[in-house]
Parts: C-alpha cells; sequence; structure tokens
C-alpha cells in the first residue's frame, strides 16, 4: 500500500527518546517521504543537528529569528509545505506549550501556522505522562484533533517502567500508514484461537488452532485503520500492536463477550476455533480413573458467530470454514444457514496449510461470487481476504 504522506515535518523535542528519531527518518524515508527536520534547543541536546542533516539528507531547521533562514525558506514555507506535522518525540514541555498556542520557538510557531494534522508521539517519564497538567493538556489536544500515537509502556531510560516510551519507530510509521488506511474509522471486532471446555478442574475439550490466522487479520485490519477488537481464546501469541484484546477460556466466556462489546462493531470476522460440544456438567473435583469406561454427555455450545448475525442491525458477517472434504458446498450452507455475508473456507487436511501451519490458502465466497486465495502467508492472506471485506462491506452499505 502506498505511503499517505509524502512532505512530513517531523519536529524533535527535549527527550531521550530523540535517538530513535533517526532510525524514524531513516524508515520515513524508505516509504518513500521527505523529512524536513524542525530541532528545538531541547531536542538538540539528545541530537546533534549533524547526524539529523546526514540521514534526512537536507537541512535541519533550529531558529525562529534568523534573518537567513527566513529568508530562504521562512517559517511560513514550512507550514505550508508540511502534509503532516509529527512531533516525535514530544516533550511534556512542548505538549504544554502546544496546548497553549504558544509560539516562542521555530516548531512551535510552525505548529501553529500549519493547517496539516498534528501527529504526536510522546516520550516522558511515566509520573510526568500521568500529572494531571499533562493530561488537561493531551484532552486539550486532542479535543482540538491533534492524534497521539502512543505512547508505549515498559521500562523508561530513567529506570522506572510505566506508560511514557516512545512508540518503535517501525510503529510510528504503521500508525502514519493507519490513520488514512483502507479501513480507517471501521470497527471490526474478531475472533480468534481455541475455546477450552471444562471436564473437571485439570480437564477440558478442545480443538486444534493456534489463532494465527485470527491474529493476523487483527494486526493487518489495524495497520489499516480500523479499530480492532480480538476476542481471544486460548493462544500463545503476542497482541498486535493498538489492537484491543479481550481474552476468553470458554465458548460461553467467548459468547458473553462479543456480546458485551458487539455495540457499534461494523464488520465481525469469525475465526475463533470455537468447540461445538462441551460438557453437559462440569466435575467439580478431578474424575477418578477408577472405571474401566467413562462416558461424558456432552451439549451444543452457544454458536457466537450466529447469535451476531441474528442481530439487527447486524455487522457485516464473515465466517471461516475449516474443512475436510466437499468444502464447497459446505462453506455455502454456512453462508445460507448462518445468514453471512462471506465464508472463508479453507483446507485442514493438507500439509503446510491451515492450523498451526504459518501459511493458508482460502476459498471466499460470498452471495453471487466467489474468489480463490492461493497459499501464502497468513498475514498476506488477511490482507487479501481483508481487501474482499472492504468491497463488500462497501457494496452491500453503499459506501464504496
Ligand atoms: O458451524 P461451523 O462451526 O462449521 O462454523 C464455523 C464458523 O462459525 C467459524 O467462523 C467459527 O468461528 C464460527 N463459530 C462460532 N461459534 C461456534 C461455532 C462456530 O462463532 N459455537
Amino acid at each position: 500500500m502506498n505511503f499517505p504522506f509524502k512532505n512530513i515535518l517531523l519536529g524533535i523535542t527535549g527527550s531521550i527518546a530523540a535517538y530513535k528519531s533517526i532510525e524514524l527518518i531513516r524508515r520515513l524515508r524508505e516509504q518513500g517521504a521527505t523529512v524536513k527536520v524542525v530541532l528545538t534547543c531541547a531536542g538538540a541536546a539528545f541530537v546533534t543537528p549533524l547526524t539529523l542533516q546526514a540521514v534526512a539528507g537536507g537541512k535541519v531547521y533550529q531558529d525562529l529569528l534568523n534573518a537567513d533562514n527566513e529568508l530562504q525558506f521562512s517559517h511560513l514555507d514550512l507550514a505550508r509545505w508540511a502534509e503532516v506535522i509529527l512531533i516525535a518525540p514530544a516533550s511534556a514541555d512542548f505538549l504544554a506549550k502546544l496546548s497553549h498556542g504558544m509560539a516562542d520557538d521555530l516548531l512551535s510557531t510552525v505548529c501553529l501556522a500549519s493547517d496539516a494534522p498534528l501527529k504526536v508521539a510522546p516520550a516522558m517519564n511515566q509520573q510526568m505522562w500521568a500529572a494531571a497538567a499533562t493530561q488537561a493538556n493531551i484532552a486539550l489536544l486532542r479535543q482540538r484533533g491533534a492524534q497521539f500515537l502512543g505512547p508505549a509502556q515498559g521500562v523508561q531510560a530513567c529506570g522506572e517502567t510505566g506508560l511514557g516510551r516512545l512508540l518503535e519507530p517501525a510503529d510510528i510509521v504503521a500508525q502514519l500508514q493507519s490513520s488514512t488506511g483502507l479501513l480507517a474509522h471501521l470497527h471490526i471486532m474478531v475472533t480468534a484461537g481455541a475455546t477450552r471446555e471444562a471436564i473437571d478442574p485439570v480437564r477440558f475439550i478442545s480443538n486444534r488452532s493456534s489463532g494465527r490466522m485470527g491474529f493476523a487479520i487483527a494486526q493487518a485490519a489495524q495497520q489499516w485503520g480500523a479499530r480492532v477488537t480480538l476476542v481471544s481464546g486460548v493462544v500463545a501469541l503476542p497482541t498486535p500492536f493498538g489492537v484491543q484484546r479481550l481474552d476468553c477460556i470458554s465458548a460461553q466466556d467467548m459468547h458473553n463477550t462479543v456480546q458485551q462489546h458487539i455495540a457499534g462493531v461494523a464488520v465481525f470476522i469469525a475465526t475463533a476455533a470455537v468447540a461445538d460440544y462441551r460438557p453437559a456438567t462440569q466435575a467439580t473435583e478431578k474424575i477418578k480413573k477408577n472405571t474401566a469406561m467413562l462416558t461424558l454427555t456432552l451439549e451444543r455450545s452457544p454458536d457466537i458467530l450466529a447469535m451476531v448475525a441474528r442481530l439487527q442491525p447486524k455487522p457485516f458477517c464473515v465466517g471461516f470454514a475449516a474443512e475436510t472434504q466437499n468444502l464447497r458446498d459446505h462453506a455455502l450452507q454456512k453462508l445460507h444457514n448462518k445468514n453471512l455475508d462471506m465464508v472463508a473456507a479453507n483446507w485442514v487436511n493438507q500439509a503446510d496449510i491451515g492450523f498451526d501451519s504459518l501459511n493458508n490458502a482460502l476459498q471466499v465466497f460470498w452471495r453471487g461470487g466467489e474468489q480463490i486465495l492461493p497459499k501464502t502467508d497468513k498475514l498476506t492472506l488477511a490482507r487479501q481476504l481483508l481487501t474482499l471485506v472492504k468491497q463488500r462491506y462497501g457494496c452491500a452499505t453503499g459506501t464504496r
């Protein structure tokens, strides 16, 4: 996908995280963007203009009241040139300055003089981030349309742990990409992974699902600008960046979690391998092996996708169908029986695709059409599937 911005004005303010701006500039230029750097006085204490000039491939702007600069490329020229202003890192001090509309240095003046969208990636000590004054400044800036990228949670340069780390450069680039992406402003919910149905306190029924396909869809949707809620069964996967993850264990848990958070969801994609049956009763104590035979009575667990597809108004519903035979017939049956908008079917008895694998292949069906998505890695496949979803969703809602 093309990067959405060609002319990026990068403001670097006083924070130890300023060293990451060097990699950020490199990554932005890799996307084909031209980066003009405005460095504040405090920023220059952490990273030198010479280094920035070398990676940005152009002059670094520092002074407001410099007659030569103003003649060549004034603060107003910079303000007009920028398609987007990105402040990374943004210190607490600079946020305070910005929220009060001050214009006592070059960067704050350019921000005030420009109508380009403002993206802010803060970096500061966790206590400074949490301070009431900082939070009030952030609220005001958000209200005026500034978009905040991060901060991230974790160990800080000062040795403390908490919220306030600068996002990694790759994540800042991904956030810029997604802010105007294909799925911007869509709320997408994805279910993923296997559920576990307890037999007794130590045993359960489950099925083979790594959750990778659903996590890849959540990641790809987030990168294309969607607000993503990922309802996850039991998996061993990290949460994709920027995704809201809600963990569940049983089918009933997952059903309740989806029901609680479904309001406002535009697209529901069910990749979860929900256990179709669960023990009708759960033993409260561990079952002893003192009989030769043990009979478990199973009952149907709730069908989450069917529940969502019955809602009024109903989100655009995408189901998955893992099949070992008659893939086409079963997929089309599912499309009609569950009242779905799309079914993505895959063979699960072929080597190197499907369960646990890094690759997959899909055959996608909707009313009046179908498309084969040949074998590839799950993230690429997720993007191809989301492209189809966006097209069909656009047709269904008339927004395309
Ligand atoms: O009916 P079947 O289990 O084959 O349908 C598969 C699709 O339905 C998948 O998208 C799966 O995530 C979803 N499903 C569900 N709740 C269940 C069973 C399946 O959401 N209890």
